[in-house]
């Protein structure tokens, strides 16, 4: 059963996510934690900048990363990193994948690699309004761990909001793959907005479908939905 706390705002939902990691932090100083990128967890990297939790002995690994954007393009997933939490909070190590990679298969490999030596103890999710969770599309297999990704159309209009123009938004990312994310202990979702409403329905009460790939979260033992009530108001 997926757990489901629904929260007034995303500031509240970003508070409610920040104690899932002082709770790790309370455990043990050497936490492995799974990142996500996006407008979502901005608030959950806001409260945690504000606290005092200190991330020195624990590691961070991104859910995914743009193919062909540098590290310090203001739209890639590095850069949005070090900007909201990174230069504030930061880790022993923090990993994403590597945009400007030549060799894809050697990225690719080096990411599972990592994955492998720290399994991650809390990841953080939010939801694409396809039911995407990293860069994981519908219709990606379950099975799957890091991998190169061709994105969606919708998913290039959703995130042209960020870019000059639709253009410029890459047409390919690498991104963990759901067999990777389904490994982490414990996971948290976010989602805001009535955007992410139908997205939300089909995650928590469709079949577990490749479809939706956020349904999968169904199979997993230790989950928690974060939602405002625009995000849940087909439920
Ligand atoms: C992006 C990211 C996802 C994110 C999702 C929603 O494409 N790859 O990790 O969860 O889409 O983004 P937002 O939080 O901006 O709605």
């Amino acid at each position: 059963m997926m757990k489901i706390i629904i929260v007034k705002d995303e500031k509240q939902g970003g508070q409610t996510a920040y104690t899932f990691f002082e709770n790790e932090l309370a455990k043990k100083s050497n936490v492995a934690f799974g990142l996500a990128t996006g407008s979502t967890p901005l608030s959950t990297y806001r409260a945690i900048v504000a606290s005092d939790l200190d991330f020195s002995n624990s590691v961070s690994v991104n859910l995914d990363e743009y193919v062909g954007l540098a590290t310090d393009h203001p739209q890639s997933y590095n850069y949005y990193m070090q900007k909201n939490l990174f230069q504030f909070k930061p880790f022993k190590h923090s990993y994403l994948p590597n945009g400007q990679a030549v060799d894809e298969q050697s990225e690719i490999a080096r990411y599972d690699a990592l994955l492998a030596e720290h399994p991650l103890d809390l990841q953080l999710l939010g939801i694409g309004r396809n039911g995407h969770i990293g860069f994981n599309e519908p219709g990606t297999s379950f099975t799957l761990k890091t991998h190169k990704v061709e994105l969606m159309a919708s998913t290039i209009d959703a995130n042209a909001r960020f870019f000059k123009n639709k253009d410029e938004v890459p047409r390919y990312a690498y991104s963990m793959g759901i067999g990777s994310i389904l490994k982490s202990k414990k996971i948290i979702l976010e989602a805001f907005g009535a955007a992410k409403a139908q997205a939300v329905k089909d995650m928590l009460e469709g079949p577990v479908s490749e479809q939706c790939p956020a349904s999968v979260l169904q199979k997993h033992p230790d989950v928690t939905v974060i939602l405002d009530e625009a995000a849940a108001e087909k439920l």
